[in-house]
């Protein structure tokens, strides 16, 4: 009886790790671990090269998740190699970065994600004057101190993937190709807010001094909205009662 007994405990109590629990095994004590690099994911059809022509959301967003399997301490996802944090775009972004079309869909789908979810707190001028820092949220600094005009890409990067000091991080709202997208468009912000006649190409800097287009005239909005007191005529209530689907 002793023995069966002692058979039956070997088979409950088989080696296996519960999800998301760690393990003494590994050094970075993950019990989960990553996918060879280079694994394809199920869901990507036919050869991922086709997807840096093809802008579908799916077949990027395929190529993202792929990407997400990369070495976990690559530049791609850390935004540092070694220690030291990079001032570039990864190469192997599923936006193509080396034509102007190109770099115009990365700042577009950056100006996008960060409206979505930095605005909030850092408004869309990036000077942290958001709605919720209005309402009491701790400020936080403007992109345009000098200090954060300096700070490279991957320094961006790593405050959405890891949260900074009040700010919590987005790691599992935002893909790593998207952290790289907003910081780009943060740039793009900082540079915006600093331009000067000369980064307006020569041919259209005349346009710079014209004034103003002619004709549209702007409402004075006191106007508009005159101290009128409409009489409030009650809504019928039309609702039929008691009549519950
Ligand atoms: C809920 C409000 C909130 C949201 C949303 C938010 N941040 Fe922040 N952020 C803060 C606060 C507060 C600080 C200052 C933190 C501190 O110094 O303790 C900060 C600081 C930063 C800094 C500066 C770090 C430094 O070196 O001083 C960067 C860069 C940054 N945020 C980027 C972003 C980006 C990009 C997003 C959108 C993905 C974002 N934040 C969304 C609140 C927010």
């Amino acid at each position: 009886m002793a023995v069966l007994a002692g058979c039956r405990q070997d088979m409950h109590n088989q080696p296996k790790f519960i999800p998301l629990r760690s393990s003494e095994f590994y050094s970075d004590r993950r019990s989960a671990r990553y996918p060879v690099p280079g694994t394809i994911s199920r869901t990507v059809s036919g050869d991922l090269a086709n997807c840096s022509n093809n802008a579908s959301p799916e077949c990027q967003e395929s190529v993202i998740v792929d990407k997400e399997q990369l070495d976990p301490n690559s530049y791609y996802l850390t935004g540092k190699r070694g220690n030291v944090y990079g001032n570039d775009l990864p190469g192997d972004l599923p936006f193509k970065t080396d034509t102007p079309d190109g770099r115009q869909n990365i700042l577009a789908r950056g100006q996008e994600r960060y409206t979505i979810y930095c605005t909030p707190c850092h408004s869309q001028l990036g000077d942290g004057n958001g709605m919720i820092v209005q309402r009491g949220f701790k400020r936080p600094p403007s992109f345009h101190v000098q200090r954060l005009k300096n700070a490279p890409l991957g320094w961006f990067y790593d405050v959405i993937s890891n949260g900074f000091g009040g700010m919590p991080d987005y790691a599992a709202q935002i893909k790593p190709a998207d952290r790289w997208a907003i910081a780009a468009y943060i740039r793009a912000l900082q540079l915006s807010q600093n331009a000067s006649e000369t980064d307006v190409a020569a041919a259209d800097r005349d346009q710079l001094s014209k004034p103003a287009e002619q004709g549209i005239t702007i409402p004075d909005t006191s106007i508009i909205s005159p101290a009128v007191t409409t009489p409030v005529t009650p809504v019928p209530d039309t609702q039929p009662k008691g009549n519950k689907r």
